[in-house]
């Protein structure tokens, strides 16, 4: 009898350690793809060469030690689809912050994201303990904010007006998850997961 779930696999992704020299590549690929940029980040769309990437990256993963980085994974072919990563901001109240990029757009609105930040709500959880995991999304992205409440997020506050685009300003939302909320949804082994 299996005691413990592959807390890495869901139903459509796996979340995989990342690779810097493969991920770097797809990364430079999503980046000039402005509508991405403009969906995960505050920086003006600029691009980068895959070496800038991939040293970013190497950088980062070594300085950041209390984060947890995972590539995406289709289940069907492994195909590298984006990147998520877990941020412990502090041991003691056992806080986290969590970021997701899918950057193959034709896997926009499929699930896939979802699944992805589900398994990484289940390691927060069941892996690392955690007590919350919180995140920020821009206003204007209705489809990650639809994405994160089906995962089991929720709305808890607004930062009004800070970002300039378009023309106008947006509110960057808060949203976030505590331990037990997840469990009451998602901690029984039998129920969907
Ligand atoms: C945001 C992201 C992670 C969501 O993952 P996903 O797999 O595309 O999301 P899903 O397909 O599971 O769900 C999307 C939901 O949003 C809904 N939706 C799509 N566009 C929408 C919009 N403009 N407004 C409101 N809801 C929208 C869909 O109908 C679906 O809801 P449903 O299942 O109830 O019908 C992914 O699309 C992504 O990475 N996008 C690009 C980068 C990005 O936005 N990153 C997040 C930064 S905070």
């Amino acid at each position: 009898m299996t005691v413990m779930e592959d807390l890495l696999q869901g139903k459509l992704v796996r979340l995989s350690g990342i690779d810097p020299e493969e991920l770097g590549k797809s990364f430079s690929r999503w980046n000039r793809d402005s509508e991405f940029k403009r969906l995960l980040d505050f920086d003006p769309a600029r691009l980068h060469s895959t070496k800038a990437t991939r040293e970013w990256m190497e950088k980062h993963m070594e300085a950041e030690k209390d984060t947890f980085w995972f590539s995406i994974r289709t289940l069907e072919d492994d195909h590298l689809l984006g990147d998520i990563d877990l941020s412990v901001i502090n041991w003691g109240s056992r806080d986290s912050f969590v970021g997701l990029g899918i950057g193959e757009r034709d896997f926009w609105g499929k699930g896939y994201g979802t699944d992805a930040m589900k398994l990484v709500l289940r390691y927060a959880f069941l892996e690392l303990n955690l007590r919350r995991v919180t995140l920020n999304v821009f206003e204007y992205n209705g489809r990650a904010i639809r994405s994160y409440e089906k995962a089991g997020f929720r709305l808890e506050g607004r930062q009004r007006q800070v970002i300039q685009r378009e023309g106008r300003r947006w509110d960057i939302i808060y949203m976030g998850i505590l331990s037990e909320e997840w469990m009451e949804n998602y901690g029984n082994r039998n129920s969907d997961r």
